[in-house]
């Protein structure tokens, strides 16, 4: 493309941004969709998160990614936070406003569409979270919000499994997250679930980690989602997958996460073959890195 006087600026904010797929998904976007568009990586350093956005402010950025470590603080740079992002308390995407940047969660619905689009559903579903962190977290929220039948939340860190349960339960009235510590699978009755696994556990180099490596535990498993894409297939999946499960990797959430935050800076629906060739993308982007 040929950037000119009238090129439009979008980009991401975090510390480090150097391994960044997300100039691949939005540049692609911007050249499919023919909008004159560019998509750039800024690293922000700590303690200077607030002069970034309102510098990208004063440089009309129409919007922004924001990644580790800034999803929670950014917050209270914002003009605005939409409900959704304001209840799981984590916004990755800014769309500039008339007075400042309004701040959304595009992670949680982005790890929903990447769901339907596998064909995994989550409506009456028995499903177990792995991890208690700012993801799990927003999964365990998503859960709740879909009609999930229950949630057992285990994480290494008894507390913080108790505080997501308390703070999901308390936002869908009603008893649906279940918080158990990490060791203590077995007590998960019999029956068949959805295992969403949302610890950094067994992310590249430590590939040959895993939060859970009983076998008997993935018996109970019929799908298996890792929000980790890198190494394409993680312990954790190819357990659930040694077990007779289906297993997925987190790279259609990164996608559909980048999609819905291009929609919403440029007011537009990104059609689904689009989609396709940007997921295209992004997997020879992941092959070549291996
Ligand atoms: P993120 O925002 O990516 O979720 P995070 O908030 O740091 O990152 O959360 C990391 C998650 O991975 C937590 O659930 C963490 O468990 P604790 O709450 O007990 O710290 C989990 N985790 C990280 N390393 C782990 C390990 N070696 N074993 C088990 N769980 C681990």
């Amino acid at each position: 493309m040929e950037i000119n006087g009238k090129t439009r600026t979008c980009g991401l904010i975090g510390c480090p941004v150097e391994h960044t797929l997300s100039p691949v998904i939005h540049n692609t976007l911007a050249a499919q969709m023919g909008h004159d568009l560019v998509y750039v990586p800024f690293p922000v350093q700590p303690g200077r998160l607030r002069e970034a956005v309102q510098g990208a402010d004063a440089l009309q950025l129409s919007g922004l990614n924001v990644t580790v470590p800034y999803k929670s603080e950014v917050i209270g740079c914002l003009q605005e936070v939409d409900a959704l992002a304001q209840t799981i308390g984590a916004v990755n995407t800014l769309v500039r406003t008339a007075g400042g940047y309004k701040g959304y969660n595009t992670d949680m619905e982005g790890l929903y569409r990447a769901m339907m689009n596998e064909g995994i559903r989550l409506a009456g579903e028995r499903v177990i979270v792995l991890g208690a962190g700012g993801a799990a977290r927003a999964v365990a929220h998503l859960c709740a919000l879909k009609g999930v039948e229950r949630v057992y939340l285990l994480n290494r860190t008894l507390e913080r499994a108790q505080t997501v349960a308390e703070e999901v339960n308390r936002t869908a009235a009603g008893e649906v997250v279940f918080p158990l510590l990490l060791q203590d699978y077995d007590v998960i009755p019999e029956g068949t679930y959805l295992a969403i696994q949302g610890t950094s556990v067994g992310l590249s180099p430590r590939e040959q980690e895993v939060v859970i490596a009983d076998r008997a535990f993935y018996e109970k498993v019929h799908t298996g989602f890792d929000l980790i894409y890198n190494p394409w297939e993680t312990t954790f999946m190819r357990l659930v997958r040694e077990s007779g499960g289906r297993a997925y990797n987190g790279l259609k959430m990164l996608l559909y996460q980048g999609i819905i935050a291009y929609e919403l800076w440029n007011d537009v629906h990104v059609p689904e073959e689009t989609a396709q060739v940007v997921y295209g993308k992004l997997k020879e982007h992941f092959v070549k890195k291996q």
